[in-house]
């Protein structure tokens, strides 16, 4: 039986074909999840085919995507498939984080080493599959930036036409260059994230453009393998727990989803628990769970430095939430100040990333003080863009001019302030001595 899209709600349950263009339930407006019917897979014999994969050099087997297609399995005619060589993405041990951390062992997963330098790539090389095997010719999304620079490599990449729609001032550089440079038609809104969402998905309709916001179940499906990527790296130990940022909350649901299948097919024996991690200015789904809400109360001005996840009504909270409730997991939200000091910490690791990423550690730290996480559980952060995504901020922040959305001063506290000299030996040599 070939896959099919369900809607995830509970009362609904509607199935349709993977071929309708639809981005939620025609029926109750739900989001849809792309389901597998018939799967009688052996655990052993897939584990032992994705290790051989990786003396392979065929296209396919060298991406840390499509390496694991057995988990993808919408995709039949594989000559519809881009890839630049997305996945692939390091398990870095992080001794200093993990003592800032308080914890004993901390590993990063860092998704930054991706062709566009974050976690969007290994979703849209399966978007843009898909997008080929329904014949679209042009593909839209809203993003943050790091999306819209994905989607613009892949689709570029495949012959489409990308457009994208950014909020106007608030991406970094780095982002938009991306765009730019990869050829993405880019539209800037005057709007926030959550309104241009709501725009877009009119004008993909009336346009007829296929719309690759995580919205889109088949993002989702390619996300899925940044953690069957993590549990081969770990020889298919699953750890305590996986740390990861939460903006629209597609990764979120995304990793759950992966969990489930992953324990159901035998790859692993158990479930590491979730925790997500929001900015203070920008933390519905925090509220949601602190709160026991039944459901999200969007936040109208959304704030933050960690641009990428500035977002107040994320679309897959549903799916977000049950994951969350399915991996015994937990979510917790940071302070501006205290993302900026945990994105230096993961820098002094040698290893760097962008102030969305870094609230993991900064999560971390704060649940370790709490006891929740405790100091000698093993624990996975999943590092989600690449430091070089926002050099503005990182400038700010080591010379002291960093400064929260509120106005208040961020301090520089593990600071490095580049230094003026003459051109003169006697002088630098009295400095460094
Ligand atoms: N980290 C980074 C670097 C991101 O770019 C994003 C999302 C997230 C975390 C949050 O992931 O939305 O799945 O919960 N960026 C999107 C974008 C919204 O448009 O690039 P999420």
């Amino acid at each position: 039986m070939p896959a099919e899209l369900i809607c995830f709600e509970p009362k609904c349950r509607a199935c349709y074909p993977i071929d309708e263009v639809i981005y939620s339930c025609p029926r109750c407006n739900g989001l849809l999840e792309v389901v597998y019917p018939d799967r009688s897979l052996d655990a052993a014999e897939l584990k032992k085919i994705w290790r051989e994969r990786r003396m392979s050099n065929a296209a396919l087997d060298r991406s840390g995507v499509w390496r694991y297609r057995e988990c993808i399995p919408f995709v039949e005619d594989f000559e519809k498939v881009v890839s630049l060589c997305e996945g692939n993405t390091p398990l870095l041990d992080a001794p200093r984080a993990a003592a800032y951390a308080g914890l004993d062992r901390l590993a990063f997963k860092h998704q930054g080493f991706n062709p566009t330098g974050s976690f969007k790539d290994n979703g849209m090389t399966c978007g843009v599959a898909q997008a080929l095997r329904l014949g679209m010719k042009r593909v839209a999304c809203v993003s943050t930036g790091n999306t819209s620079a994905s989607m613009a490599a892949y689709a570029s990449a495949a012959g489409l036409d990308p457009v994208i729609f950014i909020p106007h001032g608030n991406i970094s550089y780095g982002k938009l260059a991306q765009a730019l440079e990869y050829g993405a038609r880019t539209l800037q809104v005057e709007a926030n994230f959550d309104q241009i969402l709501a725009l877009v998905r009119v004008l993909a309709e009336r346009l007829g453009i296929y719309l690759l916001n995580s919205i889109n179940p088949f993002r989702i499906e390619g996300q899925k393998t940044i953690i069957v990527e993590m549990m081969d790296q770990r020889d298919w130990n699953p750890p305590d727990w996986i740390v990861l940022p939460g903006g629209n909350l597609g990764n979120t649901s995304a990793f759950g989803k992966a969990l489930r299948e992953m324990v159901q097919l035998g790859l692993i024996p158990r479930s590491p628990r979730l925790a997500v991690i929001q900015a203070e200015g920008s933390a519905p789904f925090y509220d949601l769970v602190r709160h026991s809400r039944s459901a999200l109360e969007p936040v109208k001005k959304p704030e933050t430095l960690a641009t990428a996840i500035r977002i107040g009504d994320p679309v897959s909270w549903p799916k977000a939430l049950h994951e969350v409730r399915c991996s015994n997991g937990v979510v917790e939200c940071v302070t501006e100040q205290e993302i900026a000091d945990a994105k230096a910490q993961i820098g002094l690791c040698g290893i760097g990333c962008e102030p969305a990423s870094a609230a993991t550690l900064a999560g971390i730290r704060k649940l370790a003080a709490a006891g929740v996480v405790r100091r000698s559980d093993d624990v996975v952060a999943v590092l989600t863009g690449n430091l070089l995504k926002d050099p503005d901020y990182i400038y700010r922040y080591h010379t002291g001019q960093l400064k929260a959305p509120s106005g208040a001063q961020i301090l520089s506290r593990f600071g490095n302030q580049p230094i003026v000299v003459p051109n003169d030996p006697d002088r630098i040599a009295e400095l460094l001595s």
